[in-house]
This record gives C-alpha cells, structure tokens and sequence, in this order.
C-alpha cells in the first residue's frame, strides 16, 4: 500500500514522462518497468484506479494523469479485442473516462450556473483530452445546466470558451454552441431570444477569420444549424446586408443619393419606393450590434455611402440617415424583434413603419407610438430581403 500511495502522488510517471525524479520516485518506475507483462501492467492500473476511486475521486488531475497513461498503454500495448486483457484494460479506459467526464462536465457546468469566467478551464479541458472527449464534456455539462439557466443567456456564456486568437478554443466554442443547439432541438424547445443569439453568434463565427481554417466537418455542422435558424434572423446578421420589404405595401427602404435634406451634406432622406420587390443597393443596410445585453441594441447603417439611420425628432420621428459616425444614441441604436419573416424595429415605445405618402412615388418612414403589441400593424412590420445586385 506504501508504494500504491506514492504511485498515485505522480501517475504521469507510470509510464515514464520526464519529470524532475526524486529518490524514492526512481523505484515506482523501476517497478513498472519490471513487471513485464501486460497483465500485472493492467494490473497496477486497476490498483491505481482503485486508490484513486477510494482517496481521489474528485481530483481531476490524478483521474486525468491515469487516463492518459492508460491511453498509451491500450494504444500502444493492448488492443481491445485481444483476448480478456485487452477487453478489460478498455472497460477499465472507458470507466476513467466516464469518472473523468463527469468529473469535467459538473466543474464547468457549476462555473455556468455561478456565471463564472469558463475560459481559463475550457482551455484547461481542451489541452487535456482528446477532442471526442471535450465534445462529450460540453454535452453533458449543457444537459445539466440546460433547465437551470436562460437559454440566451448561455449562448453568450459559451461564448467566452473563445479565447483571443486561440483557434483550439475556438473550435471549441462552436462545439459548444452546436452542443446547446441540438439540446435545444431535441428538447423541441421555441425561444424567440435563444435563437436571436444563436442567429447572432453564428454570424459572427462565419465572419471570423479563424473559421476559414476550420476543418471540414466543424464546418459543415455549423452551416446546417444556420440553416436551422429561421432565415429571417439570418438575413438580420448576414455581413452583405439587407434590404426591407414592408409588409403592408412591400415598398423598400431606401436613402435618397442626391443631397435634398435639411442637413445640408450631412444627411440625406430616406423613403419607402412605390414599386412592390423592387430592391436596390440605395436600400442595402446591416445591422450592428451596439450594446449587447440580453436582447441586443442595433445600429443601422445604408451601405451605399456608409450612413447610419436616425431618426429625427424634429421632423414627426421620421428616418433618415445622416454622414458621419454614429448619431446620437438614444436616436440611431434600435432594438430589434421578429415575428415570422418580418423584422421590427423599435425605439422606447416608438417603433418603425410606413408611413404617409410623400409624392407619387414615395412614402415617409417613421417611428409611430401605439404599436407595441405583437405583431404591430403590416406598415411596421419589416421583411428582410437580399437586395437585387448592382447593375
Ligand atoms: C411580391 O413578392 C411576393 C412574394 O414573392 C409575391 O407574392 C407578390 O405577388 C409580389 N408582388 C408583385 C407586385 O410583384
């Protein structure tokens, strides 16, 4: 029993890592080494495990240090088809692993409830198994968090597994988030806000530069859950931008290209266009998370000369967009909704619809109160739409 305990204070040397060795050390080795056959080798894991299941149960290095060695030594010594040796050296692999999945997942799934940084351990984690097991630990720490915490607010906590500029923790986050996804899926769930965020964090993995190098797979089970999503949420956080039907007339937002509005250069009007789907780069926007809470603040910028919209409250609250920079906040970051295929914009208790006619052809934009039920009425209600290309 003396010299199991000292086996179990340094595992990694089972098998002979290097490690500054001590004395008494130097026999533990000796004595691995000197039992020969893969038996009493299975056999000191087995009594290893033992100790540990006893003493360490909750040691994550110590259950980790066995299942690498373990790894190695069915990898390299034993296979698990060979015969009553093999068969239990990978029950033994298989246990380990399962103690040190769980041993994992509750650590991480007690960060996420306490709202703990879960970067530093998901790298922790992610250098330390292989990476079938990491996907295994992040499905089974979303299991046991899934009915504990707002979904949208987990979606953001996955988030923080990304670690500036660490592609390993990268490749992470997005199993984590595909991991809370099929959760989600196979709970057939409905959360408006949940999907929002997931909408939003897979734009942004998308425009990421590390997800290029990205291998295959990863990405195509990224790509199928973007399909998933409802597409309206899509178009919301593409990167090409948008333009919007409304619902009531399926006229487009556009902004006018000569300069004809009261700020002189410095802004220009913006119209609906009395000609049903007809879209153009004039009506181009993207939207831009501001602030991001737990439902988001947006700003909106026409892409044809980089302008952000406001609204001007000068003019009945009407839209338009003006030069440089942002605007005022209060006037130009909107939260955003969605009912269906359509979009809806708001501003405190005002929200953006379609308004009266201004010539033959055009038609105001402005925030109107009275519509904070869901849905408002079609003039507020906005379709996202890809907008017909340049000629
Ligand atoms: C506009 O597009 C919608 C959907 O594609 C279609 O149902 C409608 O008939 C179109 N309207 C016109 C005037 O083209």
């Amino acid at each position: 029993m003396h010299l199991l305990l000292q086996l179990l204070l340094c595992i990694p040397l089972v098998v002979g890592e290097v490690l500054p060795l001590q004395p008494d050390l130097d026999n533990i080795q000796m004595t691995i080494r000197r039992s020969a056959s893969r038996g009493d080798k299975l056999q000191v894991f087995h009594s290893i495990w033992g100790a540990i299941r006893s003493d360490f149960a909750t040691d994550t290095d110590k259950v980790k240090g066995l299942y690498s060695q373990l790894g190695i030594f069915v990898r390299d010594e034993v296979q698990c088809s060979s015969g009553s040796t093999g068969q239990s050296a990978c029950e033994l692999q298989q246990e380990v692993r399962r103690h040190l999945r769980s041993l994992m997942a509750q650590r991480l799934a007690n960060m996420l409830n306490a709202e703990e940084s879960i970067q530093t351990y998901g790298m922790y984690i992610a250098a330390s198994v292989e990476p079938a097991l990491v996907r295994d630990i992040l499905v089974h720490a979303i299991e046991d968090v899934y009915f504990h915490r707002p979904l949208e607010k987990l979606v953001q906590q996955l988030e923080q597994l990304y670690a500036d500029r660490d592609e390993v923790s990268f490749r992470m986050m997005i199993e984590a988030q595909l991991a809370l996804f099929g959760r989600y899926q196979s709970m057939h769930d409905n959360s408006e806000a949940f999907l929002f965020n997931v909408a939003h964090v897979v734009s942004k993995i998308r425009s990421h530069h590390m997800y290029a190098s990205v291998d295959a797979g990863l990405q195509k089970r990224l790509e199928a859950m973007g399909k998933r999503l409802p597409p309206v949420l899509g178009l919301l956080f593409d990167p090409q931008g948008f333009c919007l039907l409304s619902r009531s007339d399926r006229e487009y937002i556009y902004t006018t290209i000569t300069d004809d509005w009261n700020y002189g250069l410095n802004g220009r009007q913006v119209f609906t266009w009395q000609k049903k789907n007809f879209t153009d780069s004039a009506g181009q926007i993207r939207a831009f998370v501001q602030e991001q809470h737990a439902t988001p603040l947006f700003t909106l910028r026409s892409e044809l000369f980089k302008w952000y919209y406001f609204v001007d409250p000068s003019e009945g609250n009407r839209l338009a967009a003006l030069r440089s920079g942002s605007p005022s906040s209060s006037t130009s970051t909107w939260s955003i909704a969605y009912v269906e295929d359509a979009l809806i914009f708001r501003q405190r208790e005002l929200t953006l619809c379609a308004a009266e006619k201004f010539d033959d052809v055009r038609r105001l934009v402005k925030m109107l109160p009275g519509q904070m039920h869901t849905p408002p009425s079609d003039a507020c209600q906005w379709l996202p739409v890809a907008c017909a290309p340049p000629k």
